[in-house]
């Protein structure tokens, strides 16, 4: 299972004599196939959390364990990878990638799960015509709107069980989360299923 595994996650960031916290000690699983939404105010930790995980930033202390392989000792080489293979891009909120076109994206997450090419081709479309996206295959995320942009994360999470964790404000996004994470002052403080 590609769980995601943090455990004690500390992070403070100093700014000329005053010592930010960024993580207060964070413990969190989230598995594989999650469709996860973090919120609380800015400032909370939420972008630092994401950068953590992403192999971005290293927290200055604590353990995140990406399917079972402690990232922290990672070099930048088998980092890089990491991200291209099993995490996938954090770009701003969405885990999109912003160069390649909605068909390009969901083939990638397809062929990153070692499905053959023409398999990949075949299910792309019938995925991109569940979501109402017939005729939009070659737009760019950017092209396309929040609510068509979420209806696609749905499906792939659901079809291609894609683990999403996604740093919002917005209701509306978490409305498409099956869990929601509230973070205050580098702390989670409520974490439901909904
Ligand atoms: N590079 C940085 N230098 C100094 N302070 C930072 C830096 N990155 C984040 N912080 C501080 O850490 C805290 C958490 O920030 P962040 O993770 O960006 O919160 P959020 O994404 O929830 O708005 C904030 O107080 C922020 O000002
Ligand atoms: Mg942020």
């Amino acid at each position: 299972m590609s769980s995601i595994v943090c455990k004690d996650l500390c992070k403070t960031f100093r700014q000329r004599e005053e010592i930010i916290t960024g993580l207060d000690n964070i413990s969190l699983t989230i598995e594989e196939g999650d469709f996860v939404c973090l919120s609380g105010p800015s400032g909370s930790g939420k972008t630092t959390l994401l950068n953590a995980i992403g192999g971005l930033d290293t927290p200055d202390s604590g353990e995140i364990t990406i399917a079972d392989i402690l990232i922290n000792k990672l070099g930048k080489g088998a980092m890089a990878d990491m991200r291209l293979h099993k995490i996938g891009f954090v770009f701003q909120s969405y885990n999109l990638i912003p160069v390649l076109s909605a068909r390009e994206n969901v083939e990638f997450i397809m062929q990153v799960s070692g499905m053959p090419a023409a398999e990949r081709s075949i299910k792309s479309y019938k995925i991109l015509q569940e979501v109402g996206l017939e005729g939009m295959e070659e737009r760019r995320p950017a092209q396309l709107s929040g609510g068509q942009l979420m209806d696609l994360f749905t499906e792939l999470n659901q079809q291609q069980h894609v683990t999403f964790v996604i740093a919002t404000h917005d209701v509306r996004i978490m409305k498409y989360a099956k869990r929601l994470i509230k973070m205050e002052d580098g702390k989670i403080i409520s974490d439901q299923i909904q």
